[in-house]
């Protein structure tokens, strides 16, 4: 008989993503030996991102869309819907996510920053932007920031940050290094532990 106990079912993860697909590549792989929950769709705005590639040769869907069908058609919730997602996590996803959309996954939509969030966030802060405007402003530490998603950019709950030290010798592009390694460490196990956590695993009910 299929096993229809939904504390038992592993829980459906979409990724949304612009670009190289570092991050999507890693969740890709860690959740495939996870027994809780997988990633079972890539979405993305760009074309030509790395992630396509990427999610394609781990066997993983993707579903590519246009800023206008982000905005103003139901197709992207209909595919959600379709793929039977449960959390969605963005990861280097570069246009804003819409309220519509998050309306249907309350509490959700999670987001990583490479930047000790609310330091370096907004619209415009991403990437090597950032990484630049620390370097400029003599920033002694920076990280990343693992954080609920809500209707302004890089503002809702933080979940987890990590921080790396900045030295006066960094480029902008020591300090992508650096963040990389905190994100391949750490972003798939705090996406575990938030959906374990939240989920109400019978197995983790005591934390
Ligand atoms: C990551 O560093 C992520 O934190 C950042 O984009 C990069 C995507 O890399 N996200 C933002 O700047 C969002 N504001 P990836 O495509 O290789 O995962």
């Amino acid at each position: 008989m299929p096993d229809t106990n939904p504390l038992q079912m592993k829980k459906k993860i979409a990724i949304f993503a612009s670009g190289n697909g570092s991050n999507a590549e890693n969740l890709i792989q860690y959740f495939k030996n996870s027994d809780f929950a997988e990633v079972v769709l890539v979405l993305t705005n760009n074309k030509n991102a790395g992630v396509i590639s990427k999610a394609t040769l781990l066997n993983v869907q993707v579903y590519e869309f246009t800023k206008n069908q982000l905005y103003t058609e139901n197709d992207i919730y209909d595919a959600l819907q379709f793929a039977k997602i449960d959390w969605i996590i963005l990861a280097g996803f570069l246009l804003k996510f819409p309220e519509t959309l998050l309306k249907h996954y309350p509490d959700k939509v999670v987001n990583i920053h490479p930047a000790l969030l609310p330091k370096y966030g907004g619209k415009g802060m991403y990437g090597m932007h950032i990484h630049k405007a620390v370097v400029e402003n003599k920033e002694t530490e920076t990280g990343i920031t693992i954080h609920y998603v809500n209707e302004n950019y890089d503002e809702g709950k933080i979940i987890f940050q990590a921080k790396a030290e900045v030295l006066n010798t960094d480029t902008p592009e020591l300090i992508a290094e650096k963040i990389h390694i905190l994100e391949q460490k750490y972003f798939p196990k705090v996406i575990e532990k938030l959906i374990l956590t939240n989920e109400n695993y019978p197995s983790f009910g005591g934390g």
